[in-house]
């Protein structure tokens, strides 16, 4: 028998991106109490990283990178091998900009959506040649995938992405025994706000109904490892979804608009 190929024998990792805070660290809390070996944590910031494994010790592995690097993607591919096995892929690292379309240069659109939707498919397409029955895709999305939203429309649309591809990546993988789910959080008290603020005119200052990352995570970590395609957390979010079913996009967007006081 090969030994590299027996489960039990391989080093089980969970692999987090945007680990060093926010709704990223809040997986690392929850994944550090599962049966896991090493949790290797990503993001661009080595000192919060270095805090983090501080915090949760030796079973965290840092990999400080920018992920909208293709290079650092080349990385952790030459970091998998066949004593691997991905448990957990937590596709977390993401930046939304609240400014109508001009209100950030080209560069830092195009960014957007490599963080938000390349990088996402590209951890995917890296890991699980590495997963097995029971491995779990976890790829954040957000409520604002719902409707396309003016003035955080790049986001809203990177994440529509999310939530469309991890969906039907679940139903790809099901011979497999790996899951995927799209986790779709309403807002988050995090570092989200700080770097979407531009200070626009036309901005987003309505944050309604805002909740709490650890309370999401815990329904999202439940929901993925009942093998759920979507996540979603509180009235909220859940009524957004019932509306995505029945109302016009149209509307939608005049509803947003109104909520935001933005004529
Ligand atoms: N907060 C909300 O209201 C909300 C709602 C719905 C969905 N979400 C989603 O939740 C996810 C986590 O966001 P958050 O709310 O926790 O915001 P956050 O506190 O700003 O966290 C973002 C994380 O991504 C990392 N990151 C950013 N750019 C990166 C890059 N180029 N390469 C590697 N890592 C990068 C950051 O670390 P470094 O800065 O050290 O790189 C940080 O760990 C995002 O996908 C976001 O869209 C958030």
């Amino acid at each position: 028998m090969n030994t590299l190929t027996n489960d039990n024998v391989k080093k089980q990792i969970a692999i987090i991106t945007g680990a060093d805070g926010g709704f990223g660290k809040e997986f690392v809390k929850l994944i550090i109490k599962e049966n896991v070996d090493e949790i290797w944590a990503i993001a661009r910031n080595a000192d919060k990283l270095k805090s983090l494994s501080e915090e949760f010790g030796k079973q965290i592995i840092t990999f400080p990178m920018d992920l909208t690097d293709r290079k650092n993607l080349n990385v952790l591919q030459n970091n998998l091998n066949d004593g691997v096995k991905v448990k957990y892929l937590v596709n977390n690292a993401g930046y939304a900009k609240f400014c109508a379309y001009d209100g950030i240069s080209l560069e830092d659109s195009l960014n957007m959506i490599d963080l938000n939707v390349c990088a996402v498919v590209a951890l995917g397409l890296i890991c699980i040649p590495y997963m097995q029955k029971g491995s779990r895709i976890i790829n954040i999305a957000s409520q604002a995938s719902f409707f396309p939203l003016p003035y955080i429309n790049i986001y809203a649309s990177t994440k529509a992405f999310v939530r469309n591809y991890t969906r039907a990546l679940n139903v790809e993988l099901k011979s497999k025994g790996v899951t995927a789910t799209a986790v779709c959080p309403g807002w988050m008290k995090t570092n989200l706000f700080e770097r979407g603020n531009v200070g626009a005119e036309k901005g987003i200052t309505n944050f309604a109904h805002i909740k709490t990352p650890e309370a999401v995570a815990k329904k999202a970590f439940k929901d993925a490892k009942k093998g759920k395609d979507i996540s979603t957390y509180g009235a909220y979010v859940k009524l957004t979804r019932l509306l995505s079913k029945l109302a016009s996009q149209k509307t939608a967007m005049n509803i947003w608009l109104k909520q935001q006081k933005i004529k």
